[in-house]
């Protein structure tokens, strides 16, 4: 009998059968001929199946014939996508069932905390089964938070092999992000949430979020470190990209959002969406594909969290801003004067200055609608006036860079007004319920 078991990664679905034939090191004849000898003594045979193994279809039948004929069982293993028509005749076709559980024990036996295990359980979902337990034995040699670390940057290397999406990391944490403490709790609440253990609670799986806002405050930011903050890999879809590829685009988002599930947990971030929108060639298919999205994420079983930003509320389609589309609609606004003291301390600390040394209570005061990438970058002006002048950085300086910046919510006080107004009734405000210090409304 003739066994074709479909699977994802042969030559490890492969490795206790008992009649085993490996291909290392051997030609497609000596393979053939064990082959041959093995079904000749009535033997089990299995092999990971190859494209070339028979030269062309007259051979294939012969060596069916053979089989028919005794009563060996010979199990080829296949990737689904090599499998070729001449064998799916003759054949018992069957498809494996492994899941990742059957690497449960080892991972559990790894000297880590609970939590530790369980990402690195989460996180090995896509890899092909036959590099798992190497990938184990190594995690072993290493501390836990290096070892999260080690299978992360695995994972994005396997996730970079897709051309439209573009695996983005960075190193910062949560404590890189000055204020938006509302959105913040709501990132950190949610850590768990992508479990079966949040399933079986009766937590249903998060969807997506869309942070709203004004430019330069903070949201790019924080898209990039909820991948850390959960121990995700972040993956960037760039929607105009895929307009450039000369592939049908829906064809293109089905291959990459298929890539994403068979990796899943992942985020899968937007960023700048109006950005996509406002394109005048390609505006309305991009707004079908962006339905498109919309449906599969509500619709979605597996862990793909979706992350999407907007510095413009006027060019979203509406069905995109209904409630229940995203799990929460944040507004980012400009810093009140607390946010800004420690955006000045978080970037004075990032390029090692003791923020002690300054007095960042006035200059928290002096940035009134300054916003957050304003604020490091005036912090990077001192910087260079400093070391231009082979001084070290003070109050002084920073403050004299201060004085010749205009932020550019000036320029834009019309726009951002229209986003706050939009926002009051229908987005939740990142920095919490505080009034919101505004120098426009009075
Ligand atoms: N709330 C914040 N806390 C710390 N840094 C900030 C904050 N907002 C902005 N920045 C700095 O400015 C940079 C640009 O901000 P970004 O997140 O791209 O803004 P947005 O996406 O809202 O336009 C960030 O990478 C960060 O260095
Ligand atoms: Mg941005």
């Amino acid at each position: 009998m003739l066994k074709i078991v479909m699977c994802n990664d042969p030559v490890f679905s492969i490795r206790e059968h008992p009649g085993k034939i490996e291909w290392s090191g051997l030609t497609r004849e000596a393979v053939l001929e064990k082959l041959f000898n093995a079904v000749k003594s009535n033997k089990p045979a299995a092999l990971a199946y190859a494209e070339h193994l028979f030269s062309d279809e007259v051979s294939a039948l012969a060596f069916f014939e053979l089989i028919s004929k005794t009563d060996s069982d010979v199990t080829f293993f296949c990737k689904e996508m090599d499998l070729p028509a001449v064998l799916t005749r003759y054949a018992v076709i069957e498809p494996e069932k492994l899941e990742l559980t059957i690497f449960a024990g080892k991972i559990k036996a790894l000297p880590f905390s609970d939590n530790g295990k369980k990402t690195i359980f989460e996180n090995f979902k896509g890899f092909p089964f036959s590099r798992i337990d190497g990938i184990i034995e190594e995690l072993a040699q290493l501390k836990e938070d290096e070892a999260v670390a080690l299978l992360l940057e695995k994972k994005r290397s396997l996730l970079r092999q897709n051309e439209i999406l573009e695996v983005v990391h960075i190193d910062d944490g949560i404590d890189q992000i000055g204020g938006l403490n509302e959105l913040k709790k709501w990132i950190i609440e949610r850590k768990g949430n992508f479990s079966q253990d949040a399933r079986d609670f009766g937590i249903p799986m998060p969807k997506g979020m869309l942070m709203l806002g004004v430019q330069g405050c903070g949201k790019s930011l924080t898209a990039k470190v909820i991948a850390n903050i959960w121990n995700f890999p972040l993956v960037r879809l760039d929607f105009i990209n895929l307009f450039r590829k000369g592939r049908s685009v829906e064809e293109l988002l089905k291959d990459a959002i298929a890539t994403l599930e068979g990796f899943a947990p992942v985020v899968l971030w937007i960023d700048e969406l109006e950005k996509a929108l406002s394109q005048e060639s390609e505006g309305a298919e991009i707004r079908r594909v962006l339905g498109w999205l919309m449906t599969w994420m509500q619709e979605k079983k597996e862990p793909v969290f979706l992350v999407a930003t907007a510095n413009k509320v006027s060019l979203l389609p509406p069905e995109l801003l209904r409630k229940g589309r995203f799990d929460e609609i944040f507004f980012v606004d400009l810093p009140s004067k607390s946010e800004r003291e420690e955006i000045f301390k978080i970037h004075l600390s990032k390029r090692h200055r003791k923020w002690e040394n300054f007095d960042v209570d006035k200059l928290a005061g002096d940035t009134e609608s300054f916003s957050g990438a304003e604020i490091e970058q005036i912090v990077v002006d001192g910087l260079i006036t400093a070391y231009s002048k082979n001084l070290q950085l003070n109050q002084k300086m920073i403050e004299e860079v201060l004085r010749r910046t205009v932020p550019l919510s000036k320029t834009y006080e019309e726009s951002i007004k229209e986003l706050r107004l939009w926002s009051r009734n229908r987005a939740r405000n990142a920095s919490g319920n505080r009034r919101i210090e505004s120098f426009f409304e009075g």
